[in-house]
């Protein structure tokens, strides 16, 4: 039954993936690991926007401006050395085990108030599962605030499809090809977002939900099997968040994960992620294990230039 959430919870990383594999949520308060995580996109961006209150900076601006600013700003955070000891440093201070935890890069996310840009890089997701989108029913997900923010800039979540399963159109969905022709092109895609995602096909019931509203610098752990959406920004401020995914190699071995009840995609990507310590892919027989494609046309791991 998904009905917790737990907050700082006084239990390990195994316990605590049972857990989630079990749809329950977990929360941690900011701790030094995170804040300086968060604080360092927080400079990133401030610099990025040349201005006190990037949340606000999108009220001073064209979005096509806001566009030119932000997208660049993506790829340096994500690619930036200090980015990948930090991001280290907070899953080892949340008790994984380095050794056995792989992780994809960190993404840096802008979810702008009312409207101002929904698509391309500001893209706010609907209804999902993570799991629509070829990642493995083990994967776990991470988020994080970076400024202050409310409900109405939130993340929610839909408890009620955890074990319900919806028609969907993952099994169209091919991670491949997704990583040959749209992930480039997000910032080109300012007034509407044409690329193929694998949206539910059937009406959603958006209640009951769930949505977190931590301090920047507090994390939320969800599996990423859980159905999950942007919430239409309501609050007058631009919401920028961090968000990246683990995985764990005991886990990817024996199939422990979350159940899962409706994705059917092409394609894996679990070759988006490196060991903790010492970013080495994962084992070539460990893929195998989830990879249902052969790569045909599209591109098995998306490297921008
Ligand atoms: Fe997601």
């Amino acid at each position: 039954m998904n009905n917790t959430i737990y907050v700082d919870a006084a239990m390990n990383d195994h316990q605590r993936r049972n857990g989630l594999y079990d749809g329950q949520l977990y929360v941690y308060t900011p701790r030094p690991s995170s804040l300086a995580f968060t604080e360092f996109a927080r400079e990133m961006i401030t610099a990025g926007f040349q201005c006190a209150d990037p949340t606000l900076a999108q009220y001073d601006m064209p979005v096509e401006d806001f566009v030119k600013i932000f997208a660049p700003m993506k790829p340096a955070f994500i690619h930036h050395p200090e980015t990948k000891k930090l991001i280290q440093a907070m899953v080892s201070d949340l008790g994984c085990d380095m050794d056995n935890t792989y992780l994809d890069v960190p993404r840096l996310r802008a979810v702008t108030s009312d409207s101002y840009l929904t698509s391309g890089v500001g893209y706010a997701h609907h209804l999902h599962r993570d799991t629509w989108y070829s990642a493995p029913m083990c994967q776990i997900n991470w988020w994080l605030p970076i400024f202050p923010m409310s409900s109405e800039s939130s993340m929610a979540f839909h408890p009620k499809y955890w074990d319900q399963a919806v028609e969907n159109g993952s099994a169209d969905f091919n991670y491949y090809e997704w990583n040959k022709t749209s992930r480039a092109n997000a910032a080109q895609h300012i007034k509407a977002d044409t690329r193929p995602q694998p949206k539910s096909l059937e009406p959603m019931e958006l209640d009951p939900q769930v949505r977190i509203v931590t301090e920047p610098g507090g994390s939320i752990l969800f599996s990423a099997a859980q159905m999950h959406s942007t919430v239409p920004n309501t609050s007058g401020r631009t919401r920028f968040s961090i968000d990246f995914r683990t995985v764990n190699l005991s886990d990817l071995r024996s199939g422990k994960a979350a159940p899962n009840v409706d994705s059917r995609p092409i394609g894996t990507s679990l070759r988006d992620f490196l060991r903790g310590t010492d970013l080495t892919p994962i084992p070539d027989d460990v893929i195998a294990l989830y990879d249902n494609a052969p790569v045909e046309e599209g591109v098995l791991v998306y490297r921008p230039d």
